[in-house]
């Protein structure tokens, strides 16, 4: 089974969310070799969630707090992601690592909360160009893993890798890269936490598009695929998401 998963960022006011919500109920089928996720802004995933009814479509968020509720200004919770129609949610996005200042313990307190509001969290990692250059990619991704994602998450576990330079580039990483990378955190992740194959998926993100999707998924470390820009346009997104076979 592999994730289709969609990031639309602070993109989509209400109609266009609308809009985008009705094209993807309309085209996406059921198939019991992927799960599809959108992870629509906070204000609409009420009307998406209504939208979307009967569709075989999850609804994710794109960030959460690690408090269960309290004097956080603006702040969002796992539960009231939950509350809100979610099952899953996106944390530690390169987005929010560099724009926001989170680092691995911040995210691995919010997958724990993520956890424990019922909701499977996204865990995203991922080196910088400046790193890669340096030859430091998988001591990066090592220490992101290791120290992002929770031990006390007892179900599945979700990894997005994201290439902080593939994002919103138009810049791939190669088959060969991806293959390479994901499969050696793959294995020592495995390994440190002595999990079995099955719990763990490890998502491919960074300019992932209709063209490109097939190659990607088709890669035998890659459990499913993160898509930003491109699922902002529905058919790209429903040709993303038939690449799957
Ligand atoms: P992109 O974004 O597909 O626009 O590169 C991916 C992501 O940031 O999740």
């Amino acid at each position: 089974m592999k994730y289709i998963v969609g990031n639309w960022k602070m993109n989509g006011l209400t109609a266009e969310a609308q809009a985008l919500a009705g094209e993807l109920k309309s085209n996406i089928r059921e198939n019991a070799a992927r799960k599809v996720v959108v992870c629509p802004p906070a204000p609409v995933l009420p009307m998406v969630q209504g939208a979307l009814k009967g569709a075989p479509i999850f609804l994710g968020g794109q960030d959460c707090h690690y408090a269960e509720k309290g004097a956080y200004t603006g702040d969002i919770s796992a539960a009231m992601l939950a509350d809100a129609g979610c099952r899953y949610v996106i944390v530690g996005h390169s987005e929010r690592r560099v724009g926001h200042g989170e680092n691995d313990a911040l995210v691995s307190r919010k997958a724990e909360a993520a956890g424990k509001a019922g909701l499977t969290p996204i865990i995203c990692i991922g080196e910088t160009l400046a790193e890669r250059e340096a030859g430091k990619t998988l001591e990066i991704l090592m220490r992101q893993a290791f120290q992002s994602v929770p031990k006390s998450l007892n179900e599945e576990i979700i990894i997005a890798y994201e290439p902080v330079w593939a994002i919103g580039t138009g810049k791939t990483a190669t088959e060969g890269e991806i293959e390479e990378t994901q499969g050696a955190v793959r294995q020592a992740f495995l390994r440190e936490r002595g999990l079995e194959q099955s719990r763990l998926s490890v998502l491919y993100g960074g300019s992932v598009k209709a063209g490109n999707a097939g190659a990607i998924l088709a890669l035998p470390s890659v459990g499913g695929v993160l898509v930003g820009g491109a699922s902002l346009i529905a058919e790209e997104f429903c040709a993303i998401a038939a690449a799957v076979n």
